[in-house]
């Protein structure tokens, strides 16, 4: 279906933003805090347990009303009902986009035609939670092995890696103590040798990953795991110690995988959406069902206020006008995650899939040539070794990054006074990048400091921080499983609003097909 929509340039908001840009742009952020006492506050909004502080943005009341307006404009709100009605709004591959289905409560009703969708999801959840149980209890066992598993390895990559792999690490406090999760996704075999010097091959269970079946990285790593296991095992354990997650049923079937330990999902799941659907089985068989089960409805939880809540008032869809404020309007093509907390070190890889793989691309989904900017170049690393790497581009560099800090109040490690220091630093740096420092402040700082007037002149000019540089603060109480399923719901609401008002299909990715075919080729070449 081909749809016709505004090109973003068009609307008379768009327009109105750029000439609202050349007053904003103007300001200070000192200016701003000076002439509102209350300003953290106003620009602040929480819901679902989550506060956002937007303060430190080159905004003023006007801009919000004014990207609010763009949102009502390029019709976000439509589209967002349309995707939770389960129209194919992913035109170029004429599917629904339904992972939000995925984190469906049992009384919700998702339809792809005469698909229901809820029911489907709900099956197979069921199907995880008795198979997730029988690991841990040892019911199920690896072939030959009188005792329980002890290691599960993900062998998947993309959407089929980064979410588990995410979710593992940012959830390691949470975890099921009995069993130790890998991941293995790279094809070049590292991995997979380190991996394979750490387990029992009785005690391990393989899950191969993957949507289609067909991902060379992942095939090839699954073939080598399983060579692995018919030398040091035998035969009967492919269909004891494998289990697999994927659309491709025939696939799965001539892989060998035991038809009680193949768990479905459908092509109305996009890959790095599917952490919620049978892909997190992995996580589910680290973090127990019961853990899983919280991170789907702290997604759901997440999805009803982007449902209900006004523009101005949604946080994922501030997070998409802010970011669209800066990428189309003062031209900063990046935007760096930096948590605060070492266990969301993964948060930032998993988002770079997220945002890039859905919304960088250039062509409306009706054909025509996407004429603004689009797809931020997403990056970033936990805060403190951000710090320590590079922090100095974003505070004196020359390009302008706008910066999302993400926090618990809580640490999520027994050593909480550490965690305050974490807190700290967070706060100081946003300070740094909103406020800056200028010349005469450095000036009386190193006169303070004793120095002569010549070496104050020759130095003063390097220290000289600019400031302006905006920051968000994402704050929640602690890093639990429904709270990280409130996080990955809100960055994927935020990157579906950015792919609405661009005009863009956020849910195909033909870009990352000529590749794979030419290395194909290549490799059937020699
Ligand atoms: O190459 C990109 C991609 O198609 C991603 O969209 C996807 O997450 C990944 O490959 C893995 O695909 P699959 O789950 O089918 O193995």
């Amino acid at each position: 279906m081909i749809e016709k929509n505004t090109a973003p340039e068009t609307l008379a908001t768009w327009k109105a933003l750029r000439a609202h840009q050349k007053e904003v742009g103007k300001k200070s952020l000192r200016e701003l805090f000076a002439k509102d006492r209350k300003r953290a506050e106003r620009f602040s909004v929480k819901a679902c347990g989550i506060r956002l502080d937007y303060s430190r943005h080159l905004a003023t009341r006007k801009t919000i009303k004014l990207l609010a307006k763009l949102a009502r404009e390029a019709g976000v709100e439509d589209l967002r009902d349309r995707m939770f009605a389960g129209d194919h709004i992913n035109t170029t591959e004429d599917r629904a986009v339904l992972h939000v289905a995925l984190r469906s409560a049992q009384k919700d009703r998702f339809r792809d035609g005469d698909q229901d969708c809820t029911a489907d999801v709900h099956e197979v959840l069921d199907k995880m939670e008795r198979f997730v149980q029988a690991v841990h209890s040892g019911e199920i066992r690896g072939y030959g092995s009188r005792l329980p598993f002890t290691d599960v390895v993900n062998i998947g990559i993309g959407g089929s890696d980064l979410g588990i792999e995410m979710a593992l690490k940012a959830l390691h406090h949470h975890r099921v103590r009995s069993l130790r999760v890998h991941t293995v996704s790279n094809i070049d075999g590292t991995q997979l040798a380190d991996v394979l010097e750490q387990i029992n091959p009785r005690t391990t269970l393989f899950v191969i990953c993957s949507k289609t079946f067909t991902t060379q990285e992942t095939l090839t790593n699954a073939r080598a795991a399983r060579n692995w296991l018919l030398e040091t095992v035998g035969e009967e354990a492919v269909a004891r110690n494998f289990a697999a997650v994927s659309t491709n049923h025939e696939a799965m079937d001539a892989f060998g995988i035991h038809p009680d330990y193949r768990f479905g999902f459908w092509d109305w799941v996009g890959g790095r959406y599917s952490v919620w659907s049978a892909v997190g089985l992995s996580v589910a068989l680290g973090l127990g069902m019961k853990n899983f089960r919280a991170f789907l409805a702290g997604g759901r939880a997440m999805d009803r206020h982007f449902r209900r809540a006004p523009p101005a008032e949604n946080l994922p869809m501030l997070l998409a006008l802010l970011s669209i404020w800066y990428n189309d309007f003062f031209g900063a093509s990046s935007q760096a995650i930096l948590p605060y907390d070492a266990r969301l070190g993964r948060f930032p890889a998993f988002l770079q899939q997220m945002h890039m793989e859905s919304n960088g691309k250039s062509v409306r989904k009706g054909g025509k040539p996407l004429r603004v900017p689009s797809g931020n170049i997403i990056w970033g690393e936990a805060g403190n070794n951000a710090q320590h790497s590079f922090y100095q581009l974003l505070h004196q560099g020359s390009r302008f990054v706008p910066v999302d800090f993400i926090a618990p109040d809580e640490g999520s490690s027994r050593f909480r006074d550490q965690h305050r220091l974490g807190l700290i630093n967070m706060r100081a740096q946003a300070e740094a990048l909103a406020f800056g420092q200028t010349a005469a402040e450095v000036r009386a700082d190193l006169e303070a400091r004793g120095m002569s007037r010549q070496e104050i002149c020759a130095l003063a000019i390097h220290k000289v921080h600019r400031g302006n540089r905006p920051s968000t603060l994402i704050r929640f109480r602690r890093l639990d499983p429904k709270t990280m399923g409130k996080l990955v719901a809100l960055y994927e609401h935020k990157v579906f609003t950015e792919g609405a008002i661009w005009d863009i299909d956020s849910f195909d990715q033909w870009g990352v097909e000529l590749g794979k075919k030419l290395a194909q080729q290549l490799e059937s070449a020699g």
